[in-house]
């Protein structure tokens, strides 16, 4: 039998963003949040270098600023990155009030700072190189002993619910009062009626056939809020992560920033070091210059992967520092205090989503975004290293501080049960498998580093022939987690290809050989739904 829950506020997605934003309001609100998996399963848990803020007296708040603007390639909204940056120390305090445990200096005096890409200045704390894990297990472990805060593990949620939809006759502006959601034990589609909904889902790096993201990341909020009629932003600009294991048994596993903010160095096959050729700023250029780099030179020799050397660092320095990625590597057998090992990039954040303001608010009124599933202005076309755990936390306080302000009430309307009288169970699931393949591998080979007009047209052209597939087999057959996932990244992917073919520049994570040169002015890509 199919439930109705109620909550005053409905968070979907248990990530460093939506964590936050219930803790802030449980003391006032009952709090549902809803994941499609375990509890902890997301980004945030896999997060390694740590979380960029302005933290040391050699540090200025316009500096970080300054960092942030150059590495989106001057497409970052200048007050949405004030407003982060000057929100980032009480962000870490906050974090620090609830226990997350930041690596300290061997005195226990301060805490220690670590630098990556695109920073000049140390100002990213850490906690060793496992952050996402710290701060993960501390705020959930902070929510589940609240009394005002529920989780609900595996229910993928499949469609807001709007006034609009509803056959009852529409007195005021549209608005989201919950969603259905899949309860994956009993296989029941749910009601969630709320009076906030807040999509807190994460990125979308599943579209691409390599990523460092974990199978959470199939843009669903993106999705979600898209077919509820919210505009999106910026989607073409996809960050790769320039170093991620190459081993076959190790599924791209990410090898953090941090290791060449610590002195790592990028080596070919040879030996040969070779990002000098690149930018002077070598192994600490921002992500897309050395992820291109990277590229090139493997398309260049025709070889598989490059090498990422620390070995000169002394092996205490190295364990001390790295010891997840030390002993993950040692799993695959690679030293990495004796060698240097094989490394490819890999697609690993998305800079676009769901257009919110400061608050977090979107388009529909009652839904906000935020965190990674969010288009706040930040990154612009390319995301300054460890920015991204700081949005989450950031914008989770923010819109917090407009919910307590309103008047949270339940919504009144009746929400019909879910209706799947008229669908059968799929007798063709390879329909799902192989198209889940398809759009994984077109995503990697035409829209994927390195673009072009051709291949962004020929992807266009698939993309468009699997929605159509699968709007089909969607309204044939009953949802399974695979089917939901595969038609939201398939919205996805033609967002992110829709956006790729308007830019007609190079900048920042949207490199076309067609059009290499910058446009002398430039402008986020808003896309609108009809
Ligand atoms: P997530 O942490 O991804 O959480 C998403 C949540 O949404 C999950 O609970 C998931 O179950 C839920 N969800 C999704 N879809 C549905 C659905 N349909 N129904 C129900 N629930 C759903 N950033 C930094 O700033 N610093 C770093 O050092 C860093 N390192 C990283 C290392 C790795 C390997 C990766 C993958 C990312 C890293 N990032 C880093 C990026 C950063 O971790 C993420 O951007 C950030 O954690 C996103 O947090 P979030 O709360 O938005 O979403
Ligand atoms: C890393 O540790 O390299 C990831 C940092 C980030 O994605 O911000």
């Amino acid at each position: 039998m199919s439930q109705e829950y109620q909550t005053d506020i409905l968070i979907v997605g248990a990530g460093a963003a939506g964590l936050t934003l219930a803790l802030e309001l449980a003391n006032t609100y009952r709090v549902a949040i809803i994941t499609k998996g375990e509890i902890h399963e997301g980004a945030t848990l896999y997060a390694q270098g740590g979380v960029a803020a302005v933290l040391s007296d050699k540090d200025t708040v316009e500096s970080h600023i300054k960092d942030t603007l150059i590495a989106g390639a001057d497409l970052g909204d200048t007050n949405a990155i004030r407003f982060t940056v000057e929100n980032s120390k009480e962000s870490i305090d906050w974090l620090i009030d609830h226990g997350v445990p930041f690596t300290r200096f061997e005195n226990g005096d301060s805490y220690h700072l670590t630098k990556e890409g695109g920073h000049s200045h140390r100002r990213i704390i850490h906690s060793a190189d496992a952050t996402g894990q710290a701060i993960s297990k501390t705020l959930i472990n902070n929510a589940c002993s609240h009394p005002n805060i529920t989780f609900f593990p595996n229910r993928v949620a499949i469609d807001l619910i709007t006034t609009s939809k509803l056959k009852s006759h529409q007195i005021d502006a549209n608005r989201c009062i919950g969603l259905y959601s899949l309860n994956l034990k009993t296989g029941e589609v749910d009601v969630f009626k709320a009076g906030r909904t807040v999509l807190a889902t994460g990125g979308a790096s599943k579209v691409y056939l390599y990523t460092s993201n974990p199978d959470t990341a199939s843009g669903d909020g993106i999705a979600m809020a898209w077919r509820a009629g919210c505009r999106v932003a910026n989607m073409e600009f996809n960050q790769f992560h320039p170093t991620c294991l190459y081993d076959s048994k190790a599924k791209t596993f990410l090898v953090s920033e941090a290791v060449r903010g610590e002195g790592g160095r990028l080596l070919l096959p040879d030996g040969t070091p070779f990002m000098k050729r690149f930018d002077s700023r070598e192994e600490l250029a921002p992500r897309d210059v050395v992820a291109r780099a990277i590229d090139h030179e493997i398309k260049r020799l025709g070889v598989n992967h490059v090498l990422l050397d620390i070995s000169h660092k002394s092996s205490d320095f190295i364990k001390e520092h790295f010891p997840t990625i030390y002993e993950k590597c040692l799993k695959y057998g690679y030293d990495i205090t004796k060698e240097p090992i094989p490394v490819v990039p890999a697609a690993h954040y998305t800079c676009g989503g769901v257009l919110v303001d400061k608050y977090g608010k979107t388009d529909l009124q009652h839904l906000y975004a935020i965190g990674e599933t969010s288009y706040t202005g930040l990154h612009g076309a390319n995301r300054l290293a460890s920015n991204s755990l700081l949005e989450c936390i950031v914008y989770g306080r923010s819109a917090a501080k407009s919910i307590l302000q309103q008047d949270v009430t339940l919504p009144f309307e009746k929400i019909p049960v879910w209706d799947d009288s008229r669908v059968t169970n799929s007798d063709e699931d390879v329909v799902i498998t192989h198209n889940w393949h398809e759009l994984r591998r077109f995503m990697w080979d035409y829209v994927g580093i390195v673009r072009t007009d051709k291949r962004l047209l020929r992807a266009k052209h698939r993309v468009d022939l699997l929605l159509s597939e699968i709007e089909e087999f969607y309204s044939n057959y009953k949802v399974s987690s695979d089917l939901l996932e595969l038609r939201n990244l398939t919205v996805v992917a033609n967002l992110i290809i829709q956006s790729a073919m308007t830019r007609k520049e190079s900048r920042g994570l949207h490199f076309t050989l067609d059009h290499p040169e910058l446009a002398q002015e430039s402008s986020p890509t808003i896309l609108r739904p009809h």
